[in-house]
């Protein structure tokens, strides 16, 4: 026996990832102490590192409400990421998610709870796009967008989700620790990441709500969420076979092959060039296109800017053109001493060279800080 009062393990545990959200922080808490009446819960913000005073007022309703938690990253992003180390933080049964902005209807919460404790449901989830639910004020191009995305996410998913991109919804917790070593955890999209990891396919209550407007802080979404996104989806259908950022490297070397017999093709005609200068150019402009595509592309999350841009050019070059002549070595061997045909030795050269920049560059150019 121990004379401490331990706190009990919560039924419910809600992440809600916040980044730059601070007035929006103590309403929210009210309105989920509000509903969660006769549950035991508690919340964990996973905050990346605002700068708006976001994770003062996180300590100043804690002070309130003791169930109330913080896990502040440094260096990291992501929605999906984030939630799930708030849901590794904790030890509930239940493990929710919900934004930190308002949007999401916390009168789903209790149904969510109820669904699970059922014991007929894995997840219950907030949908948009159900009978009585809806998009609320989203303009046009905003629906569009996230309709195209629900299609493309379908790709992926062999279960039938109506809103797939909801990023509101409950999780039992060994149903979480079935799908989390197979998450990609890149980007927004979590609860598409999690039905698509796991062995078969859950049982989902789905209950209608309408996406609130935002009234305080902004909305995150710019073209890194888009990025992600489709990263989240190459991943989900070949990051089994091949990692995902392989994969953008050898498209992005495709596209500089192209650029090269372009450019070589306007060198040797319209430029007049001899071929060795036209070539020149055309390796110069392969280079160049590669790195920056790549910079913003394949390692946008390293992104190289300033005097590091600089360095990072150079070192890129000079591993391209050691990967160049190993290209040039293997081929030659394959061709000559082994008598393979051209195509043959050509493509295992040049695939020798897509593995050996990749591999280099990724631990030298664009490497981890
Ligand atoms: N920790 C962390 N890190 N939180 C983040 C990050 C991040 O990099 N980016 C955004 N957030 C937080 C925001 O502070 C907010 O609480 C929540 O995640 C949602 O971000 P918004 O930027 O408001 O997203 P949205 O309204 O465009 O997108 C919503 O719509 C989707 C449905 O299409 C989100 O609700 C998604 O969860 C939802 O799937
Ligand atoms: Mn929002």
């Amino acid at each position: 026996m121990t004379n401490i009062i331990a706190p009990q393990i919560p039924e419910l545990c809600l992440v809600i990832p916040v980044l730059n959200e601070r007035a929006n922080i103590a309403p929210l808490v009210g309105l989920i102490d509000g509903v969660l009446v006769g549950i035991a819960w508690e919340v964990i913000f996973v905050d990346d590192d605002s700068r708006d005073g976001t994770r003062t007022a996180i300590a100043d309703i804690a002070a309130q409400h003791p169930n109330v938690r913080l896990l502040h990253r440094i260096g990291r992003r992501g929605l999906a990421s984030a939630f799930v180390e708030g849901a590794q933080a904790s030890l509930a049964p239940l493990i929710g998610v919900m934004d930190g902005d308002l949007q999401h209807d916390e009168r789903l919460l209790p149904q969510m709870v109820e669904a699970l404790r059922s014991g007929d449901y894995d997840i219950a989830m907030g949908s948009r796009h159900v009978a009585g639910g809806g998009l609320g004020e989203w303009d046009k191009t905003r629906a569009g967008m996230s309709d195209i995305a629900t299609r493309l996410s379908r790709a992926v998913l062999k279960t039938p989700v109506s809103d797939p991109m909801s990023g509101f919804f409950m999780i039992r917790r060994p149903v979480f620790e079935q799908a989390v070593r197979g998450l990609s955890a890149i980007g927004f999209k979590i609860l598409l990441d999690i039905i698509a990891s796991l062995p078969t396919p859950p049982r989902i209550k789905e209950l209608p709500y309408v996406f609130r407007s935002r009234v305080a802080g902004e909305s995150k979404l710019d073209a890194g969420v888009l990025r992600d996104f489709a990263l989240l989806l190459i991943d989900k259908l070949i990051g089994h076979i091949v990692p995902v950022r392989f994969v953008m490297f050898a498209f992005v070397g495709a596209l500089g092959i192209a650029a090269h017999l372009l450019v070589l093709r306007i060198g040797l005609t319209l430029g007049h060039l001899g071929f060795a200068e036209a070539q020149l150019s055309a390796t110069g402009v392969a280079i160049l296109g590669n790195f920056l595509l790549n910079n913003i592309f394949t390692f946008g999350d390293r992104r190289l800017k300033g005097w590091r841009f600089v360095g990072g050019l150079a070192t890129f070059s000079l591993i391209c053109a050691v990967g160049a002549v190993g290209n040039l070595g293997v081929a030659s061997f394959l061709f000559g001493a082994q008598h393979s045909s051209w195509w043959f030795a050509g493509l295992i050269g040049a695939a020798m060279s897509l593995v050996w920049n990749y591999a280099v560059s990724s631990v030298i150019t664009w490497r981890r800080r």
